[in-house]
């Protein structure tokens, strides 16, 4: 595409300019909009881009191992890799509470940020992937939080950085697009949304470890079978939630008294609004099936389907 190579063009050339031989600090997440922003500064200004990546534990299966290998190894941005999955879940010892876990996420996150940014010397620039709809709604106010939400890179407060958004004029399809222009894989480019407190609020009530690995383990079945059917594309989000009550089951001749697993898929254009994902019956079967069989202390598999409003998409 003519346009997208010749922004990207432009924007290495005023990257180069601005920077200079000065160092950029950036915050990648795996998501869409950081990564993006990580391979386009690695091309203008190579290792003169420093970026952290913070693990909350809270990510998806092989998600951390993923970043690091595709934006690590294959497009060789240099990468601090900060395991805190420890610090997360201590923190989160305990807190049943929706907006608390969600407080203590966000809050955890930036000083991890600033813990790792503050050994670093000489960052003159902070780099963030704020969007051209990022812009425009910070000028507004919704009257009521629904939720707090949370994003990657939140600024340390006595460190001085001069802003670097050189997605902030573009959508979201533009961006893909760039992603796709630079070389950058589907997997990344078309990456579903996650919320930044991850899966954290699709275990309900308090989180443990036990219960991560089940969410974790079904959610990867999930998006495996999605993939095998090829509905990727065709629905907006899909993952598994973690109830948190028991129910009776039977296996083989032996009462089982287990977890059940919510599948939540919808379809939407913004994430505002949503309709539940009329997934064909027996993709559903086979995933209700291997769910079972392959998750341990799972005995029951529920299907989601109020749309958006009255239910949110995430069930915290
Ligand atoms: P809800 O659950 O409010 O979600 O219907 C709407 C969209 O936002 C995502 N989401 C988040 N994204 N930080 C994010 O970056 C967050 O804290 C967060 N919480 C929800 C959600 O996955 C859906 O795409």
């Amino acid at each position: 595409d003519w346009s997208i190579a010749s922004f990207i063009d432009l924007k290495i050339a005023e990257i180069r300019e601005l920077v200079g031989d000065r160092k950029v600090l950036l915050g990648l997440s795996g998501g869409v909009d950081s990564s993006v922003v990580g391979v386009l500064l690695q091309k203008a200004i190579g290792d003169q881009l420093v970026c952290i990546f913070v693990d909350h534990g809270l990510l998806r299966k092989d998600e951390a191992k993923q970043v690091m290998e595709s934006l690590g190894g294959k497009f060789g941005l240099n990468i601090i890799p900060v395991d805190a999955s420890e610090r997360f879940l201590s923190k989160l010892e305990g807190v049943s509470d929706p907006e608390q876990k969600r407080k203590i996420i966000g809050n955890e996150f930036v000083y991890v940020f600033d813990d790792e940014a503050t050994k670093l010397d000489g960052i003159d620039f902070l780099a963030q992937g704020t969007l051209y709809t990022d812009v425009i709604e910070s000028g507004t106010e919704t009257a009521q939080t629904i939720k707090s939400h949370h994003n990657v890179g939140g600024l340390p407060e006595d460190m001085q950085f001069d802003l670097l958004e050189p997605l902030n004029t573009l959508f979201k399809d533009e961006v893909r697009a760039v992603g796709t222009e630079l070389g950058m894989p589907d997997s990344i480019v078309w990456r579903q949304p996650f919320p930044g407190p991850g899966l954290a609020i699709r275990v309900i009530g308090e989180v443990t470890k036990e219960k991560l690995e089940i969410v974790r383990e079904s959610d990867a079945i999930l998006r495996e079978e999605i993939k095998n059917a090829g509905l990727e594309r065709d629905i907006w989000q899909y993952f598994t939630v973690l109830p948190g009550f028991k129910s009776v089951g039977v296996m083989g001749d032996v009462r089982t008294y287990d977890y059940t697993i919510g599948i939540r898929a919808v379809t939407s254009v913004d994430g505002m609004t949503s309709e539940w994902a009329h997934i064909p019956y027996d993709v559903l079967n086979k995933i209700s099936q291997r769910i079972v069989n392959e998750v341990k202390h799972v005995n029951r598999v529920v299907l989601d389907i109020t749309s958006k409003p009255p239910a949110t998409i995430e069930w915290e």
